[in-house]
């Protein structure tokens, strides 16, 4: 478990042209392209810039994809950042190239630096950037005219967002996990993207195992395709799959060495409970990574708990490690 979150979040190229173009054939969160198509139509329909927009929800859900559908069919340009590698400087030169309703995308919008979020705040309201010429009290604050640009921010944290900031968003979008129906109907998109064949059932074995998660999916497939390759004869049959699946050691819900490992790690050495600083430490990762990747899934399962005393394994969690769950409550 020792990935720096940049690289988790990150997508290799191939997840790229993976990726779904237009609203279209993007599947699933039915009311957030609803939600999208109307703004994108009536925005098109004045010539005007879409208002910003804030997308919320853990990785892996598509908000990137999103993010450049929303160009896509606005017929805009598109440009990226990832917000805790902005500087006011690099703020500058970014919105001062963009060009009229053009989308500019920033990652991680939670993590952009107080004061960049501040100089961002004539930007996004009134498309002009206050520019400081000289320094200290006396320095000229020179006003430069901007494109009518749309910001698109993604955060898997809108909590530790600046209140004033967040309420500059126009549209805020809240992202959920993926059925496993839907999750099935993408794994049968991108089999066919990379040409791989597989059978019904094993594309329903894997869209369980996702976790909700289309990124999850993605990578699963690919690397079932692999071992599909090597081990037999490249199509994925439901038993290549399940012999697949427990080679790469993803259990019956889909979750990894590292979900257990964080799991196994609260049961035995903090007795189902402890904070997050010392299960990052007991494990060797980030914080920031347990919070924002491991955690929101174990609590969506019900198998974890933040409780003001620290996270709490829940008996679910116990049972499906293979542990009696204690004789106290798990939950208070
Ligand atoms: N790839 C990533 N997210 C997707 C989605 N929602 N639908 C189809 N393919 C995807």
């Amino acid at each position: 478990m020792d990935k720096p979150i940049q690289q988790l979040l990150n997508e290799d190229e191939n997840q790229y042209s993976l990726r779904p173009q237009t609203l279209d054939e993007f599947i699933g969160l039915e009311q957030v392209k609803e939600q999208l198509r109307i703004h994108i139509e009536a925005a098109k329909g004045r010539r005007e810039a879409l208002e910003h927009i804030l997308l919320v929800g853990p990785p892996g859900l598509g908000k990137t994809t999103l993010a450049r559908i929303i160009a896509t069919e606005m017929g805009s340009g598109f440009k990226s950042a990832v917000g805790p590698m902005m500087e006011r400087l690099d703020l500058a030169t970014i919105l001062t190239n963009l060009e009229e309703r053009e989308i500019l995308f920033v990652d991680e919008i939670h993590r952009m630096r107080g004061y960049v979020q501040e100089s961002m705040y004539p930007a996004m309201e009134d498309y002009k950037l206050d520019l400081p010429i000289g320094q200290g009290p006396s320095a000229d604050i020179i006003p430069v005219p901007l494109a009518r640009f749309t910001l698109v921010g993604a955060t898997t944290r809108e909590g530790l967002l600046g209140g004033p900031f967040r309420d500059r968003f126009g549209i805020r979008i809240h992202l959920d996990y993926y059925t496993a129906e839907e999750i099935q109907i993408a794994i049968n998109r991108m089999s066919r993207l990379l040409n791989v064949k597989i059978e019904e059932e094993a594309e329903r074995e894997l869209a369980r195992r996702s976790r909700g998660n289309m990124r999850i999916a993605g990578n699963l497939l690919k690397k079932i395709r692999d071992y599909a390759t090597v081990k037999s004869d490249g199509i994925i049959t439901y038993e290549v799959a399940q012999e697949a699946l427990e080679f790469f050691r993803i259990d019956e819900l889909g979750l990894d060495e590292n979900d257990r490992l964080y799991l196994r790690t609260l049961i035995e050495k903090f007795g189902g409970r402890t904070g997050l600083k010392s299960i990052a430490v007991a494990v060797s990762e980030d914080e920031r990574t347990i919070a924002e990747v491991y955690e929101p899934f174990l609590i969506k399962i019900g198998f974890l708990n933040l409780t003001p005393m620290g996270r709490a394994a829940s008996d679910l969690a116990y049972e499906h490690l293979g542990y009696d769950p204690p004789d106290y409550p798990t939950l208070f």
